[in-house]
């Protein structure tokens, strides 16, 4: 049998390092004696059994080399006819053999012949002569090559998911994943966290996403609703007094899809009693980073994070979760800059109540007319009207505005921006939301074109101060909206201000964000019942509305409900981004694709008639799916 080892598996983790007292594998099972990724050179000579799959066959006539692959790694087989009987019939078998067989190895382990060895293998320096193999079960030719550069379409890869997870990288991911949730549990755990089951059929409330619906058998006409997060009850857990509690909580949430957004994903789930923001926000900012020194080699820029308010963030990279890996902040042009000379686009935009905003490109003043074009291009997409370049080239500027603007203007312009001779400047004249929306992007494509995004490096930052409240149009009416969450409390002393100035209070909310994503969010929260009512009335519930969707967390803070506040981060972008990825399906082991479609089960699917009656429900007749989803 194999001797006591300690080989490191392509995923880092030692694979054999736990070996009994008798060398025996810790994966030994009743068809093998160790894994594919664990034989090294000490054990020569041993009579090992592999088990695996087929991932590549080279036939040398005589020679027939397999390398078969488990979940550990990779073992060279050598098939020679010559020598004994056994090895002929054994070579027979490995002649019929094909890509992704599974077969059952006896044989022994010697050395590669010199100059043959693998170092990027752990298991490189030999190879096992098979005396005798097995065929566990055939395969067909799998769609696609199961190997790590693959160029199959996403879909097919979803479709036949089970292949793409015999990927190294896919399997990787999952490990990660795995290993990043049980850190976090740990962590949780080590400080006197208790981890709660929260319902999964629970009750439809409004604000924040569209709800998935489940129709009650037992009540016609009624329905649960799968929790969009367990907001509700780990607040209904502080006022239990279970004081410190979290969940790895799947929540189900019916939006659009996009790479960092699944219908359904996890949570790391969090309430605490008796603290203020900074307690929520260094247990957070301690798990992560020594999340991050676990399961990466990546540095994190800044410690502690940085904090900065929602006012800034959106004046410097336009949007409340920036990219810091890279600088390239915008700035707004004060009105009486932009109003200079006799630009209509700039006059006219503050006359509208808009402004003008631009970027400091360092550098990139030589860009060509084509590049420059391709950029007016990408932000009328992203819905400007169109995009002023300035370019500080030696012999003077290049712009549009030099017809509008006289030297001195323009010299005034330019040193706002803090533009340098080489700089590009790109400005987008239009509301401020259009501003900030096209400038952020143009922004992170800037970065992203100049490479000037460090993946060596994760960039972490707490956004703060942001405001309650903000205003929202629904079916032509405008209405006040909770930016975050409706329970959210308010910066002490601004509660009168929900009564004069709504749209200043600010809310006790802390967003996490890492490298331009929204890792995470939460806040301190409201614990009386008559401000938490007062922010229902404010948001339009109607008395009805408030007692029937909100009655009992009312009623709950009638009760003691202790001072608490929490925040829950989505595992699923964390563990993308520890991974270096950039959708969130290559950490999922079965993601729904864009189309909101499972490729593989092919949910949703039409039910039976029956189903439905027990239910108490009829599908419209002009509802009714023309074709059956084909999930490609
Ligand atoms: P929030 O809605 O901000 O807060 O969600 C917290 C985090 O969950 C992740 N997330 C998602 N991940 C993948 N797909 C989705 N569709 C998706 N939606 C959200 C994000 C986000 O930052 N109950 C509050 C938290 C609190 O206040 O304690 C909440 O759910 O990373
Ligand atoms: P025009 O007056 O439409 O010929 O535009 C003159 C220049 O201003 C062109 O380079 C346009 O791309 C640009 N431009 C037009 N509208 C806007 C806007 N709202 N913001 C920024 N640039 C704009």
């Amino acid at each position: 049998m194999a001797s006591r080892r300690s080989t490191k598996t392509t995923n880092g983790a030692s694979a054999d390092a736990m070996n009994d007292a008798a060398g025996r594998s810790p994966y030994a099972t009743a068809l093998r004696s160790v894994t594919c990724g664990s034989l090294t050179a000490k054990a020569v000579g041993e009579r090992v059994v592999l088990t695996g799959w087929v991932a590549h066959r080279r036939d040398y006539g005589k020679l027939i080399f397999i390398d078969l692959r488990d979940r550990y790694g990779l073992t060279q087989v050598v098939f020679d006819p010559e020598g004994s009987a056994e090895a002929a019939a054994a070579h027979a078998v490995a002649n019929q053999a094909r890509l992704e067989y599974v077969l059952r190895v006896e044989g022994v382990v010697r050395r590669r012949l010199e100059g043959k060895e693998n170092p990027s293998l752990a298991t490189g320096e030999i190879e096992v002569e098979a005396q005798k193999v097995e065929v566990l079960n055939t395969a067909k030719t799998t769609p696609f090559p199961i190997a790590d550069h693959v160029t199959a379409d996403e879909a097919l890869r979803l479709r036949y998911r089970y292949l793409d997870l015999r990927r190294d990288t896919m399997r990787k991911n999952i490990e990660l994943r795995h290993r990043a949730v049980k850190f976090i549990r740990d962590y949780m755990d080590e400080r006197g966290f208790v981890e709660v089951e929260t319902p999964i059929l629970t009750k439809s409330t409004p604000e924040g996403a569209r709800d998935y619906l489940v129709p009650s058998r037992l009540y016609p006409g009624e329905f649960y609703a799968l929790p969009q997060a367990p907001q509700q009850f780990k607040q209904l857990l502080m006022v239990a007094g279970l004081d410190r509690y979290f969940q790895i909580a799947r929540c189900f949430r019916d939006e659009d899809l996009r790479s960092d957004r699944q219908p359904e994903f996890t949570q790391l789930d969090v309430e605490m009693s008796f603290v203020a923001e900074q307690d929520v926000m260094e247990l957070i900012e301690g798990m992560l980073i020594a999340l991050i020194q676990q399961t990466t080699s990546k540095r994190i820029q800044q410690t502690p994070f940085p904090h900065l308010t929602f006012a800034d963030c959106m004046e410097r990279y336009g949007i409340d979760h920036p990219d810091l890996r890279f600088d390239l902040p915008l700035r707004s042009v004060p009105a009486e800059l932009a109003r200079q000379g006799s630009f209509k686009v700039f006059h006219d935009a503050i006359e509208k109540g808009g402004m003008v905003k631009g970027l400091r490109v360092p550098g990139q003043a030589q860009m060509t007319r084509k590049e420059l074009d391709a950029l007016t291009e990408f932000a009328k997409t992203l819905g400007a009207k169109g995009l002023v370049t300035l370019a500080l080239l030696p012999e003077g500027p290049r712009s549009p505005l030099t017809k509008f603007m006289s030297e001195g203007e323009l010299a005034r312009l330019v040193a706002h921006m803090q533009g340098e001779p080489g700089d590009l400047l790109l400005f987008v004249a239009d509301s401020e939301k259009v501003c900030n929306d096209v400038l952020w992007r143009l922004r992170v494509r800037m970065g992203e074109q100049l490479g000037l995004i460090n993946h060596d490096v994760m960039a972490l930052c707490w956004v703060v101060d942001f405001p309650l409240l903000e205003v929202i149009e629904e079916d032509g009416k405008q209405r006040y909206h909770a930016t975050h969450n409706p329970f959210s409390g308010m910066r002490p002393g601004e509660e009168p201000m929900l009564d004069t100035d709504p749209l200043k209070v600010t809310a006790r909310q802390y967003d996490i964000i890492c490298d331009g994503y929204e890792v995470g969010g939460g806040s301190i929260r409201i614990n009386v019942p008559d401000l938490q009512h007062k922010v229902f009335e404010l948001l339009g519930l109607s008395e009805e509305q408030i007692n029937e969707q909100f009655g009992h967390m009312l009623e709950a803070f009638e009760y003691g409900a202790p001072p608490h506040g929490g925040i829950a981060l989505g595992i699923d972008r964390l563990v993308m981004l520890l991974a270096d990825g950039d959708t969130i399906r290559d950490v999922t082991a079965f993601p729904k694709m864009q189309n909101g479609q499972d490729a593989l089960m092919r949910a949703p699917s039409p039910v039976a008639e029956e189903q439905l009656r027990d239910l108490h429900l009829r599908v419209r007749e002009d509802d009714k799916p023309k074709q059956a989803p084909t999930g490609e």
